[in-house]
């Protein structure tokens, strides 16, 4: 986890009233689904997640102190260089929802300039990389302005916490290697508030993990992930989804401590399937796996068989597929996806990514 240089020395302070902070912040990949939540985007269940390496989110705050304080925010949003309504929009109901703990906000002009590094239509949710590198710009310019003086435990746990009231997995997005989000027994310290980093023993082969994404099919989701929380309210597995996933999720951790690569490997694709069977059962209906999510995951059941290697599959709310794996099976892998599991990919694509560092504070280079 990258979590030194937060001093001012990185961030450079353009004249008397312009501030830039730039920020770097990765996707993950939950192996136990965060489904369903309460108010505040408190989740109805505990969740883990791998942090991405080579997946991730850009973003550039510049801010300027208005001449005049008005008491109200002003901010723009621009994604590749355009303005950006639709996220826009999040980002205004996160600062409003911020105004209190943060009166300053509305003393200066705020300009976002974020990029993905993912192409669009790669199919990986970019709201997770997107609003965890948003709130730490955010927490940044809080630290700049008022002056306060803050550890780096505290700087990353506040920005997953704010990150959690733009996107529930953004919150997770706050550091690398695994980490989970929820109040669980075994972790301490950890909230329902904000996400904890899974400390991993140094031989574990987990610090190994790689994903390849294959991408299925690169639109947009029919059914955004808001809407299938708010279907938990009423869905008649509710209670037992969220014992299921309370209890995955501590046999899960179990299994990391007892180097359990096997059963690591069943609870992961149990999580993706009740995922997705959730969807199915719901009022809504929905299906967004899709034949070619099923013929791969058919062959990775087949080659695993075969070869008797621990790898494993999980979904997101979506039709593509990640491919978990370790790093010594690296070869082999890319053999079985060129030989097999390409073909089920539009147009041919897969995305090669691995376990990575978390976030990152960059040099800015933008002005004003
Ligand atoms: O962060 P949201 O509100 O888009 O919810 C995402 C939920 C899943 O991606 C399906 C699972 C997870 O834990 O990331």
């Amino acid at each position: 986890m990258n979590m030194d240089g937060i001093t001012s020395k990185n961030i450079v302070q353009m004249d008397e009233k312009s501030i830039k902070i730039g920020w770097r912040a990765p996707a993950n990949i939950a192996l136990i689904k965060y489904w369903g939540k309460r108010a505040n985007q408190l989740p109805e269940n505990g969740s883990l997640s791998i942090t991405l390496e080579n997946s991730f989110t850009t973003t550039f705050l510049s801010i300027r102190k208005k001449d005049k304080a008005d008491g109200a925010i002003g901010m723009k949003y621009y994604f590749h260089g355009a303005l950006n309504q639709k996220f826009g929009k999040k980002i205004d109901q996160l600062l409003s929802h911020l105004q209190t703990e943060m009166p300053f906000l509305s003393d200066y002009k705020l300009i976002f300039h974020s990029e993905n590094n993912f192409p669009h239509s790669a199919g990986i949710a970019s709201s997770a990389s997107s609003m965890a590198a948003v709130a730490l710009c955010l927490v940044s310019m809080e630290q700049i302005v008022t002056k306060m003086k803050q550890s780096n435990k505290d700087f990353f746990r506040r920005a997953s916490a704010i990150a959690r009231l733009g996107s529930g997995s953004a919150t997770r997005s706050l550091y690398g290697g695994i980490v989970t989000w929820g109040a669980i027994a075994s972790i301490e310290g950890s909230s329902d508030k904000y996400a904890t980093p899974f400390p991993l023993h140094e031989l574990s082969r987990l610090k190994q993990t790689r994903d390849i994404i294959l991408i299925v099919n690169s639109k947009e989701k029919q059914v955004s992930s808001s809407l299938g929380h708010a279907m938990m309210v009423a869905h008649p597995y509710r209670e037992g989804r969220k014992n299921q996933a309370n209890s995955n999720l501590n046999e899960f951790i179990k299994s990391i401590s007892e180097a359990n690569y096997q059963l690591i490997a069943k609870i992961a694709e149990n999580e993706a399937l009740s995922l997705h069977a959730l969807l199915m059962t719901s009022s809504s209906g929905t299906i967004l796996l899709q034949p070619n999510t099923l013929q791969i995951i058919e062959e990775i059941k087949k080659f695993r068989e075969s070869t008797g290697l621990d790898l494993f599959f999980t979904i997101d709310a979506g039709p593509n597929v990640h491919l978990i794996y370790f790093e010594e099976q690296r070869e082999m892998v890319l053999q079985l996806v060129k030989d097999k599991l390409m073909r089920y990919c539009e147009n041919g694509l897969w995305i090669d990514d691995k376990i990575g560092n978390g976030p990152k504070l960059l040099t800015p280079e933008f002005v004003i």
